[in-house]
């Protein structure tokens, strides 16, 4: 079974077609990367997906359930980091995580006491999420979305701004979520990390997927060296343009 389909999927905001009837499937297991420009359509779609935005047509199927009919169903079974940081910032560290644990109504101790070893935030649980760098604060948001033991969890660039080490940081927590049987969907602007950690990828660009497969699949049909080149073989310019 497929963790996520979506069949035509649509979303307009007014005018603006946010998505524009993209097909796509993410695998039981599997890392899967929205990878694009801004403004392409990637948030859109992950908010689809966690139950946040609604789907104005088409299809879209989380986990086996309706994402249209069954979004606190969808919600409950999965996890979420989005785009920007929505930590609770009076409260410490341990706190939003007790917080959220008490959201879903989850078994709080033992369990925060690993996932703060997870992220590495052992030493700063008392901290206020303020007080830590932007690498801990993405880590304490992905342990955040962990809570509930998620089979499924989305992340909204979870890497965007972090310098290389702190980066890397993020790679190994994901890269052992993996392990651990979790199918990962995240976005990104980097082609590079889309190339490390992505076991598939559609590329999104004004709306529409405009290239779908895995990083070595698309670098093959386009007869490119990177997914930059795939980039502006595709759309005639770069990514950042
Ligand atoms: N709540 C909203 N109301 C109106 N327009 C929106 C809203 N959210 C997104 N849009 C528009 O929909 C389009 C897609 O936006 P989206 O946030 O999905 O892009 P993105 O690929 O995530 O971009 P970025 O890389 O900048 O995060 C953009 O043109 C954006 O302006
Ligand atoms: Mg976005």
């Amino acid at each position: 079974m497929n963790a996520v389909e979506g069949r035509r999927l649509y979303k307009t905001y007014g005018e603006l077609v946010a998505v524009d009837h993209i097909d796509f499937d993410v695998r039981e297991r599997e890392c899967f990367g929205f990878l694009g420009p801004n403004g392409a359509g990637k948030t859109t779609t992950m908010k689809m997906i966690y139950g946040l935005a609604g789907v104005d047509e088409g299809e879209l199927r989380v986990l086996g359930l309706d994402a249209r009919k069954e979004r606190r169903k969808v919600k409950s079974r999965l996890g979420v980091v989005p785009q920007e940081a929505n930590l609770d910032w009076d409260l410490t560290v341990r706190e939003n995580l007790v917080q959220q644990a008490l959201y879903y109504g989850a078994q709080a101790d033992g369990r925060i006491d690993e996932l703060l070893a997870l992220a590495q935030l052992g030493q700063r649980s008392a901290s206020k999420p303020r007080e830590l760098s932007g690498g801990m604060q993405r880590r304490l948001l992905i342990a955040r979305a962990l809570i509930n033991q998620p089979e499924l969890i989305v992340l909204d660039e979870p890497t965007t701004g972090l310098d290389p080490q702190a980066r890397l940081a993020v790679w190994d927590l994901l890269d052992g979520l993996k392990d651990g049987g979790v199918t990962l969907i995240l976005t990104t602007h980097y082609m590079e990390e889309a190339e490390r950690i992505c076991d598939r990828l559609a590329i999104m660009d004004q709306g529409k997927i405009v290239a779908y497969g895995s990083p070595g699949e698309l670098r093959d049909r386009y007869g490119q060296p990177n997914l930059e080149g795939v980039f502006i073989e595709i759309t005639g310019r770069g990514l950042r343009e």
